[in-house]
């Protein structure tokens, strides 16, 4: 039996459906190069943008007729949208064989062996060990040079327009002998490049109580395992780039000389709104700290247009927070209200053609300035 993983949203997401895969393979299914070869189609869907669920929800729509037509066939639906969907799933996607949600991913295997009801929404989660099915030595195709390596799950934030926190669940930390193990076997196969991986990646603080207290502490350990020749990160939040955390980047010449550095908006007054836990200055100074110590450095982004009250001079300060904060690349989203988080009550007042405006301009910028080479792994 063949399978094939369709994963939307970020690498924290590709991360976990390439575990999930890895779990097929112990079961003996094998990957199939395209979905049309596959009996076993694993969709692992994303809810952090109205967008994203969409196209989550037309891709389990156009697999119905393919389930519909070998009964042998199976479909598993999981990530952040099954997770937020929850029992409505049933009613919606009813030829689905199994839900998993992102909280329940650390149970994969035993919803794969029934041993939990179907679908699975509520099951023992973070009590077994979250991290026990990361031992599974085969790589998957598309990692034979370049793995990612998950180090946290979940998100402590509540920045007001996020999904993330009530999919993903509270942070848990990953044991930093896990994590030196999975590369140390990953290295050991051939990987060069490691991506350590979360969504505030930099505030790893695991509470095993070994060597290894903090972020700068994981990055000098995963740059000294032999074979590791380069290491990457993602998603850094501003407020954990600290004097130890910029040391131990420039320390390692394996640490890349690039970090993706989320800022959101150039304003006070919206980044407060937003719940960010920074200041425009704060960043600026985290971005000065960074380059005084790697000159040269890349920085790419995250902006946010069209969030609720965004005036024109809240939007003229992410333009020019974009020029002074000497970015070398920016994904830039419209606002999208999602359900349940604190800025879905507030108006969604920006109407849609000043938010493709903005867009369009902030884009525009973005695409006039990275014309420089971009470092190998930045997508
Ligand atoms: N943990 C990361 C970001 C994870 S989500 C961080 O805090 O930096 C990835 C990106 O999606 C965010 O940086 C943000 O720019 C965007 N995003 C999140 N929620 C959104 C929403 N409701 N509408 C539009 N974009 C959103
Ligand atoms: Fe979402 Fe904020 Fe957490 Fe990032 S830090 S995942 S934007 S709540
Ligand atoms: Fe999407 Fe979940 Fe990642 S909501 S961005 S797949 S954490």
């Amino acid at each position: 039996m063949k399978f094939f993983v369709e994963t939307f949203g970020c690498q924290m997401n590709e991360a976990d459906g390439r575990e999930m895969g890895r779990a097929l393979l112990a079961r003996g299914l094998i990957p199939a190069d395209k979905p049309e070869e596959a009996d076993c189609i694993l969709v692992n869907t994303c809810a952090v943008r109205q967008h994203a669920e969409d196209k989550a929800a037309s891709a389990l729509g156009r697999l119905a007729a393919w389930r519909a037509a070998d009964p042998s066939r199976i479909l598993i639906l999981a990530g952040c949208a099954a997770e937020r969907w929850g029992q409505a799933v049933k009613r919606r996607f009813p030829y689905v064989d199994l839900v998993v949600g992102a909280k329940s991913l650390p149970n994969f295997d035993e919803c794969l062996d029934g041993k939990l009801p179907r679908p699975v929404f509520d099951g023992p989660r973070e009590e077994k060990d979250a991290w026990g099915h990361y031992s599974d030595e085969r790589l998957l195709p598309g990692e034979t040079l370049s793995a990612f390596v998950t180090v946290m799950r979940g998100c402590n934030y509540s920045c007001s327009y996020c999904i993330v926190p009530s999919v993903r669940g509270r942070e848990v930390y990953r044991p930093a002998g896990s994590i030196l193990s999975e590369v140390r076997r990953k290295a050991a196969l051939g990987v060069k490049t490691i991506m350590l991986l979360g969504q505030t990646v930099n505030s790893y603080r695991p509470s095993d109580g070994g060597d290894i207290s903090d972020f700068a502490g994981l990055l000098r350990a995963v740059s000294a395992v032999p074979g590791v020749e380069r290491v990457e990160f993602m998603s850094a939040h501003p407020f954990y780039v600290n004097e130890a955390m910029v040391r131990a980047m420039a320390d390692s010449e394996k640490v890349a000389r690039w970090i993706h550095l989320p800022v959101q908006s150039g304003s006070d007054d919206v980044l407060k709104r937003m719940r960010r836990n920074y200041t425009r200055g704060d960043f600026l100074g985290k971005a000065d700290l960074l380059r005084s110590a790697m000159p040269g450095i890349f920085v790419t982004t995250d902006f946010i247009v069209g969030f609720p009250g965004e005036t024109e001079e809240d939007f003229q300060r992410t333009l020019s927070l974009f020029d002074e904060g000497g970015f070398n690349g920016a994904f830039v989203f419209k606002y999208s209200a999602r359900p349940g988080t604190p800025s879905a009550d507030w108006a969604d007042d920006i109407p849609e053609t000043i938010k493709e405006d903005r867009h369009a301009r902030l884009l525009g910028a973005v695409m006039a300035r990275s014309t420089r080479k971009a470092p190998a792994g930045l997508v």
